[in-house]
C-alpha cells in the first residue's frame, strides 16, 4: 500500500502547530506517549459489542482484560462502587444518563449554556434540549458565582427529575452538599458533569462529586490527560427511583440502566483501543507525579488569573479555583469581541477559546469573552513564574488585535521560547 502522504502531512503540520504555540484552551491537554501508542494500537480492530464477560463476539477475551483493568483504575481513582468506561464522549455519557433517568419530554435543571454550562445540559439545539424540558439556573450577575437560591427555587416550583451541576466555564468549587440536599427534598436524581476538574478531583484538589452526587459523568481528555472519551461512575448502586422500566417491563437497578442505556442504547461497538489508553491514563492519574502536576494545574491558573486582574481585565467570579478563568474583555475593551481577540491571539501562537460571558451584550458568535486554561502548558512543563510573562504577551496582542507587526513580534517571542520545552519524545 502506498503511504497516505496527504493525511499524513497534515498530521505532521498539527504537531508542529501544537509544539511551537502557548496552548491554553481549558479542555485540552497533552496526552502521554503511552496513551498515544495505547490509542493507535491493534485493539482498533477488535469489536466486542457488549460488556466484559458478555460480549456478542467471539475472541473477546483479551479486550476484557484491558477493560476490566480500566475499569478497575478508575473506581480506585474516585473510590466508585461501579463505572462505565464505553462512551465515546463525554456527551455520550450525558445522553446515556439522560436515557436511563428520563423519559422524553421530562423536566430537568442545568446550569445556563451561556453562564457557562455544557450544550449537553439542556441547549435547545443539542438532544438535552430538543427531547427534554431543560429548565435553567444561571450565575449572580454581582459575584459570577452559581446561584444556588434560583436553582432551589426552581427545583422545589418544577420538580425536575434530574438537577446537573458542573460546567464548561466555570472557574469555581461547587456546593454539591447544597444541590443534593434540594434534589432528595424535591425527589430528583442529582449528576455531576465534572468534565473539565475531573483531574484536579482525582488528586484530591477539589471536593469528589462521587461522594454527593447519585451518578457522575466525566470526559477523560481534559485535565484528567488521557485519551477523547467519555465515563460514568457511581459511589453506590441504587435501585432508579422512577421505577422506571426496561422495554421488556422490568424494573432494574440504576447500573444497569446506565449500562443498557449506553450499549444498546447510544452506542454501538466501545472503542476497545480508546478504552486501553483510558487505563493508561488513569494508571498515570494513579501516581504521586500526578498530583505534582495538579497542584501545579492550579498554582499556574491562580497566578494567571491575578496577573490578568493586575493588568485591568475582569475575571468572572474574581479568580479561580481551578485549572480555568473566564475574561470579561468589556472591562478594558468595550470594543473587543472575543472572536477578533481569540482570532489575534491564534496568529500569535497562543490558543484561546471565544467564550461568552455571563450577561453577555453581544452573540455567541461574537462574545465579549475569552476563556484560558492551564492543563495542557503545565504538562508541556510551564511554572507560575511564566505566566505573568504569558498574559504580558495576551496583553500586546490584545492592545492592538490588527496590528500585524506587533502579532508577528510576539508570534517569534512565543516560537522561541516554547522550543525550551519539548514536547513529543518520538
Ligand atoms: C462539562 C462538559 N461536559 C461534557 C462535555 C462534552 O464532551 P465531548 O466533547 O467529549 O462530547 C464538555 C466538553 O467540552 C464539557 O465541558
Amino acid at each position: 500500500m502506498t503511504r497516505d502522504t496527504e493525511i499524513f502531512d497534515i498530521i505532521r503540520r498539527e504537531r508542529e502547530r501544537q509544539t511551537r504555540g502557548i496552548e491554553l484552551i481549558a479542555s485540552e491537554n497533552y496526552v502521554s506517549d503511552q496513551v498515544l501508542e495505547a490509542m493507535g494500537s491493534v485493539l482498533t480492530n477488535k469489536y466486542a459489542e457488549g460488556y466484559p464477560g458478555k460480549r456478542y463476539y467471539g475472541g473477546c477475551e483479551v479486550v476484557d482484560e484491558s477493560e476490566r483493568l480500566a475499569q478497575e483504575r478508575l473506581k480506585q481513582l474516585y473510590g466508585a462502587a461501579w463505572v462505565n468506561v464505553q462512551p465515546h464522549s463525554g456527551a455520550q455519557a450525558n445522553m446515556a444518563v439522560f436515557m436511563a433517568c428520563l423519559n422524553a419530554g421530562d423536566k430537568f435543571l442545568g446550569l445556563n449554556l451561556s453562564h457557562g454550562g455544557h450544550l449537553s445540559h439542556g441547549s435547545p439545539v443539542n438532544f438535552s434540549g430538543l427531547m427534554f424540558h431543560a429548565l435553567e439556573y444561571n450565575v449572580r450577575e454581582d459575584d459570577g458565582r452559581v446561584d444556588y437560591e434560583q436553582l432551589e427555587r426552581v427545583a422545589r416550583t418544577e420538580h425536575p427529575k434530574l438537577i446537573i451541576a458542573g460546567a464548561s466555564a466555570y472557574s469555581r468549587e461547587w456546593d454539591y452538599e447544597r444541590i443534593r440536599r434540594v434534589a432528595d427534598e424535591t425527589g430528583a436524581i442529582f449528576m455531576v458533569d465534572m468534565a473539565h476538574p475531573a483531574g484536579l478531583i482525582a488528586a484530591r484538589l477539589l471536593k469528589n462529586p462521587v461522594r454527593y452526587a447519585h451518578i457522575v459523568t466525566s470526559t477523560t481528555h481534559k485535565t484528567l490527560r488521557g485519551p477523547r472519551g467519555g465515563v460514568i461512575l457511581m459511589g453506590e448502586d441504587f435501585p432508579n427511583p422512577w421505577g422506571k422500566t426496561t422495554p421488556k417491563g422490568e424494573i432494574k437497578m440504576m447500573s444497569q440502566l446506565l449500562d443498557s442505556a449506553v450499549f444498546p442504547g447510544t452506542q454501538g461497538g466501545p472503542l476497545e483501543h480508546v478504552i486501553a489508553a483510558k487505563a493508561v491514563a488513569f494508571g498515570e492519574a494513579l501516581q504521586p507525579s500526578y498530583t505534582e502536576y495538579q497542584k501545579q494545574v492550579q498554582k499556574n491558573a491562580a497566578v494567571m488569573a491575578k496577573a490578568m486582574t493586575d493588568k485591568g481585565y475582569k475575571i468572572i467570579s474574581g479568580g479561580t479555583d481551578n485549572h480555568c478563568m473566564l475574561v470579561d474583555l468589556r472591562t478594558k475593551f468595550p470594543d473587543l469581541t472575543g472572536k477578533l481577540a481569540e482570532r489575534a491571539l491564534v496568529a500569535a501562537d497562543i490558543t484561546s477559546n471565544k467564550n461568552m460571558v455571563p450577561f453577555d451584550s453581544r452573540s455567541a458568535f461574537q462574545t465579549s469573552g475569552l476563556r484560558f486554561g492551564t492543563p495542557a502548558i503545565t504538562t508541556r512543563g510551564l511554572k507560575e513564574d511564566m505566566m505573568p510573562w504569558i498574559v504580558e504577551l495576551i496583553d500586546r496582542v490584545l492592545c492592538d488585535p490588527e496590528n500585524e507587526q506587533n502579532i508577528l513580534a510576539v508570534r517569534q517571542e512565543v516560537n522561541a521560547e516554547m522550543t525550551k520545552y519539548p514536547l513529543f519524545a518520538w
